[in-house]
């Protein structure tokens, strides 16, 4: 395919922070005194704050109001942001500088598309800001992964057709969301979970640009 554009999901992908949202959910379960594992956690990658938190109580069988829902969820977010602030240049995944300037040489569009509300603060953190022509970000969006609005609408700011555009994820949700738009995407992480996604590559340091390129075509 002739590759236009390269839109990236953030947590898990351009940075580990799928690892601080884990810790921040697992120690709110183990407060309300339920039982949340790694494996538990897959199903929450990509999905919203709130989504998140209505998971992990329906797993515990709690019900509990609007009201308590939002100090839950905000309390969450300051344990995430408490790991957050302490990033810096040089805490990015493997592989993740290296692409985006792989992308830039080759002119290459850069988009984010992340369902998170720090995705910003994460990307300034980092000092990866302007390596994004575009930024999707969860405030922008009104229909969560799996449903594509997130990556279509990176796609048209960014001007360019989803036929020549690539998706990177971490998720199942992610992957699902980039091909309900009609995106290849490339899954960033173990290929057993991610086994939906046209290609798996444990990182960004595993991923050429030739590869992509030959994405359409037929083996
Ligand atoms: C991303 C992460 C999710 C997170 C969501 C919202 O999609 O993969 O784990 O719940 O963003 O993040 P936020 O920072 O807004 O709570
Ligand atoms: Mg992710």
């Amino acid at each position: 395919m002739d590759v236009k554009a390269c839109i990236f999901d953030l947590d898990g992908v351009i940075v580990d922070t799928a690892k601080y949202h884990y810790l921040a959910w697992k120690r709110l379960a183990e407060e309300l005194d339920i039982n949340f594992t790694e494996e538990d956690n897959e199903e929450l990658k990509g999905v919203s704050r709130m989504d998140s938190l209505d998971i992990i109580l329906r797993k515990g069988k709690k019900e509990i109001s609007q009201e308590k829902k939002e100090e839950l969820a905000a309390r969450k977010n300051e344990w995430y942001l408490e790991f957050v602030n302490e990033m810096k240049p040089g805490d990015e995944l493997p592989g993740a500088r290296h692409f985006l300037d792989t992308l830039k040489e080759n002119n290459i569009k850069i988009g984010l598309g992340s369902s998170s509300k720090n995705a910003k603060l994460c990307l300034s953190l980092l000092d990866m800001t302007d390596y994004f022509d575009v930024i999707v970000d969860g405030t922008m969006i009104t229909k969560a992964k799996p449903d594509p609005q997130i990556f279509l609408m990176g796609a048209e700011k960014l001007s360019e057709r989803v036929e020549n555009s690539i998706v990177f994820e971490d998720a199942i949700a992610g992957i699902e969301s980039a091909q309900n738009g009609g995106f290849k995407v490339v899954g960033i992480g173990d290929a057993k979970i991610l086994d939906k996604a046209d290609i798996v590559r444990s990182s960004l340091a595993e991923v050429s640009l030739d590869e992509l390129k030959s994405l359409n075509n037929p083996k």
